[in-house]
C-alpha cells in the first residue's frame, strides 16, 4: 500500500490550476449510457481511482472507453450487459448512477446492493422511490436491485424528495429525458454537479427547464445524442488548497475555478481572517496573522459543504479560541476526528458537533486514512505538525485528490510517496 511521508512546518503558497470534480465527471460519464450511437469527448475529466472504477464498470457493460490526458473517449452503441457487478459497485458508492440511465434505455436494469460507508448509513431509498415513480418494478433479491419497466419505457411522474439527494436527483434526471410525457422533481439537489449534468444532459438534446434550481421540469425525448463537452472544475479540491495555504499561512491563487460555486466556503475563509479576492475564473487567499475561530454547518449548496468539514476542522486546529462543526448531511462523519487529536489537537465531540480548540501545536505522527475527505483532513494537519507525519492508506485520497503531492510540492510542501506493508 502507498502512504505519504510530510514533512511539516512549510507554507504552502504560489499559483495553481484547479482540476476537473471528480463528483460531476461520474454521473457525466453514467449519462452516456443513454445515447444509443456516436463517440462521446469528454474534457476534464480527473484522473482518479474513482474515475477508474467508473469506466471499468460501464467497459463491463460493454461500453468503449479511452482515456488521455484528462479526455475520456466514451462510445456506448454496443452495450451488452445490463448488471452492475458487487465487484465493482462495493469499490464506489457511486456505481449506483447506471441504474436511472440503463433503466431509461433499455427497460431494465440489475445493480449490486452498494452496502455500507465509513461515515454512517447511506441509504438509496430515494433511487428507488423516484426508478418506482417513473414507472420501474423494483425488487431486492440476492443482494441485487433487480428494475424493470413494463413495455420497456419509463412515464413522466412527479417525484417530491424528502431529503435533498445529489445521488438520487441525478439518477431521477437521467431516468426522466427519454420518459414518455413530463416529469417535475422537487426538492431537487441544487449541487454545482447537478447543474453541469442538467448542462450536459441538456447539450445531448434533453429537454430541462429549472437547471440550477431545486425544481426540475423535465419533458422526455425520444433520442439522445454523443457530444463533446468540458467538465467544471473540483470545488472540494480548491476549497482543499485554499486550507492548505490558510493553515500553513501562505498564499495562493487558484486558477480555472468557478468563484460563485466557492461563496460560501469565501465567506467562512474571510471570517476566519483569510484575504480574498476574486476574478472571473481564479480565487487568491491570503492568510492572516492568526487564524480566528470560525464556526460551520455543512448542508446541501449553496451552504458549506459536507465534502469539506474534514478540512475546515484541520484548519480550526490553528485558530485562536473554540470552532463548532455540525455536520447536517452525515451527521456522524467524525471518523478524522480521533487521527487529529493524535496529532496533538483537541477536538471533542458533543451532541454530534464537533467543538475545536485552538490554537494547537501539532506534532508528526503515523495516522491511518479512514475515508477521502477524512485523508484530505490529515494531509492539512501534516502540513502544518512540527516533524514527520505519514498518512497510511492513502487510496482513500487517491480515489478524490489528482496527483496531490505533486500539487502541494509546486506549492512548498515536502510530501513524499512510499510503500508500506500492513501487518494483518
Ligand atoms: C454525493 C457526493 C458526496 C457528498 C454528498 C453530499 C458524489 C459521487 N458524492 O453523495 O461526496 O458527500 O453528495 O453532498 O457526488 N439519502 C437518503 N436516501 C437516499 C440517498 C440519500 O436518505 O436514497 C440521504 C443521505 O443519507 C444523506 C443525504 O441524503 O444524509 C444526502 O446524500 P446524497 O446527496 O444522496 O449523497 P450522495 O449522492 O451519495
Amino acid at each position: 500500500m502507498d502512504k505519504l511521508v510530510i514533512h511539516g512546518g512549510r507554507r504552502i503558497s504560489g499559483t495553481v490550476a484547479a482540476s476537473g470534480s471528480k463528483n460531476s465527471s461520474l454521473p457525466i460519464i453514467a449519462a452516456t449510457l443513454l445515447a444509443g450511437k456516436g463517440t462521446f469527448t469528454l474534457h476534464r475529466i480527473p484522473e482518479l481511482h474513482d474515475i477508474a472504477t467508473f469506466t471499468q464498470l460501464l467497459q463491463h457493460l460493454g461500453v468503449e472507453t479511452t482515456f488521455t490526458n484528462n479526455t475520456l473517449k466514451v462510445s456506448t452503441e454496443n452495450v451488452q450487459s445490463i448488471l452492475a457487478p458487487y465487484e465493482l459497485v462495493k469499490k464506489m458508492r457511486a456505481s449506483i448512477y447506471v441504474l436511472g440511465p440503463l433503466l431509461a434505455r433499455f427497460g431494465e436494469a440489475k445493480v449490486s446492493l452498494p452496502g455500507g460507508c465509513a461515515f454512517g448509513p447511506r441509504p438509496i431509498d430515494l433511487h428507488l422511490m423516484a426508478m418506482e415513480k417513473l414507472g420501474a418494478e423494483i425488487r431486492i433479491e440476492t443482494g441485487f436491485i433487480t428494475a424493470s419497466v413494463k413495455g420497456r419505457k419509463l412515464h413522466g411522474a412527479h417525484i417530491d424528495f424528502p431529503v435533498s439527494s445529489v445521488g438520487a436527483t441525478g439518477n431521477a434526471l437521467m431516468a426522466a429525458v427519454l420518459a414518455k410525457g413530463v416529469t417535475t422533481i422537487s426538492n431537487a439537489a441544487a449541487e454545482p454537479e447537478i447543474e453541469t449534468l442538467c448542462h450536459f444532459l441538456s447539450a445531448m438534446g434533453a429537454d430541462i427547464k429549472g437547471t440550477g434550481t431545486t425544481e426540475l421540469v423535465i419533458e422526455g425525448v425520444e433520442t439522445l445524442q454523443a457530444i463533446e463537452f468540458t467538465n467544471v472544475f473540483d470545488r472540494i479540491e480548491a476549497a482543499t488548497l485554499l486550507a492548505a495555504a490558510a493553515i500553513t499561512g501562505g498564499s495562493i491563487t487558484l486558477n480555472g475555478v468557478e468563484p460563485s460555486q466557492l461563496k460560501a466556503v469565501l465567506k467562512k475563509f474571510v471570517h476566519a481572517g483569510c484575504l480574498i479576492s476574486t476574478e472571473n475564473s481564479s480565487v487568491t487567499l491570503k492568510s492572516p496573522e492568526q487564524l480566528l475561530p470560525t464556526d460551520v454547518t455543512a448542508k446541501p449548496y449553496p451552504s458549506f459543504p459536507t465534502d469539506m468539514q474534514a478540512q475546515w476542522i484541520a484548519l480550526m486546529t490553528q485558530a485562536s479560541g473554540k470552532s463548532l462543526i455540525t455536520d447536517k448531511v452525515y451527521h456522524e462523519r467524525f471518523n478524522h476526528i480521533p487521527e487529529l487529536n493524535r496529532l496533538g489537537a483537541h477536538i471533542e465531540i458533543k451532541n454530534n458537533q464537533a467543538v475545536v480548540h485552538g490554537p494547537r501545536k501539532l506534532s508528526g505522527t503515523t495516522v491511518m486514512s479512514t475515508d477521502l475527505r477524512a485523508s484530505a483532513s490529515l494531509v492539512l494537519a501534516g502540513l502544518v505538525a512540527e516533524g514527520v507525519t505519514e498518512v497510511l492508506r492513502v487510496y482513500h485520497l487517491d480515489r478524490g485528490y489528482e496527483k496531490i503531492e505533486m500539487k502541494l510540492n509546486a506549492l512548498g510542501a515536502k510530501i513524499s510517496r512510499e510503500k508500506y506493508k500492513e501487518f494483518s
